[in-house]
């Protein structure tokens, strides 16, 4: 059997009951380490699960995946992924290829960064598309985002931006070379993406948000560290909300008094928070 198993978001504590019991009996266990990360380190995660863990880079998920399939067929094999095994990353290839090899799987899930956002005091069913935001460089500002946010922001939605990590990637002039040598591991910040965002907002002046609208940072959700500040997205341009991992939520207009009530306690500046409020949220505008 292949079993996808959530972890979880914060720390080697956050794995289900059902989920150790799967790693403990597994023969192989790997721990896929690209698309997000836990805020411990896996000796840790060795430590309590009693188990040798084997990372999985994006190399050995997406070019290797018959070298974790192997013998699934007759033993079980764990397959561990941060958050939920289907929240927000896909592993669906990995079960496709399973499947097309006559392996069973099973999944257990786990939280999500997609459902614990709702510690933020927002509505999950008042959210709109998840977006994603990558690093830009100088020649590559990719701004698909930014329509599916006025999607979003046309129907009063909060949207939730998931923030680009870099874990392992080749540098790309070595790749040119043909060696093999891999950037720094990098996070996304609040305040880069606040950034971002207003500079695609400038470039493709099309008034979906600007400096004034509302949005929540989150750093570290599920962790006993956990950090949310709300504030203008000029205001969290300037935020430091410490180690990652981070996302944001822009606030839709449908936001409800309630809402409103919840999210003010993570207000950095009580006084804009409640003017951008007025001007833009309240039924008036
Ligand atoms: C591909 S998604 C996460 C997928 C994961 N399988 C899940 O279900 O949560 C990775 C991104 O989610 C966000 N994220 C994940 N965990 C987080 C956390 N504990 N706090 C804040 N943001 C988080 C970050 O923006 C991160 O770059």
């Amino acid at each position: 059997m292949l079993y996808l198993v959530g972890l979880g978001l914060a720390d080697e504590k956050d794995i289900t009951v059902r989920g150790l019991e799967v790693v403990r009996n597994a023969e192989r266990v790997y721990l896929e380490a690209y698309t997000s990360i836990l805020l411990v380190d896996k000796e840790k995660l060795e430590a309590f699960y009693g188990r040798p863990v084997i990372v999985a880079d994006r190399e050995l998920v997406e070019s290797g995946s018959d070298e974790i399939l192997n013998g699934a067929k007759d033993v079980d094999v764990a397959f561990l992924v941060v958050g939920d095994p289907f929240g927000a990353t896909t592993h669906t290839d990995l079960v496709l290829r399973a499947r097309e090899l006559g392996i069973p799987t099973k999944t257990i899930p786990n939280a999500s960064i997609m459902s614990a956002i709702g510690c933020t005091g927002l509505q999950l069913y008042n959210f709109g598309q998840t977006v994603s935001m990558v690093f830009f460089t100088e020649t590559w500002k990719p701004s698909s985002y930014y329509d599916r946010i006025k999607e979003n922001v046309k129907m009063g939605l909060h949207t939730l931006v998931l923030l680009d990590i870099k874990v392992k990637e080749p540098l790309l002039e070595n790749l040119a070379r043909g060696r093999k040598i891999y950037e720094p591991p990098r996070f996304m910040t609040v305040a880069q993406c606040a950034r971002q965002m207003l500079e695609t907002e400038e470039e493709r002046k099309e008034g979906v948000y600007g400096p004034d609208s509302l949005a929540i940072g989150a750093a570290r959700v599920g962790a006993p560290d956990q950090k949310l500040i709300a504030g203008t997205l000029k205001e969290l341009t300037e935020v430091d909300m410490g180690s990652p991992l981070h996302s944001l939520v822009l606030l839709g207009k449908r936001t409800h008094d309630m809402e409103k009530d919840y999210i003010e306690e993570f207000a950095l500046n009580k006084e804009t928070f409640n003017a951008a409020w007025k001007k833009g949220y309240t039924a008036a505008s």
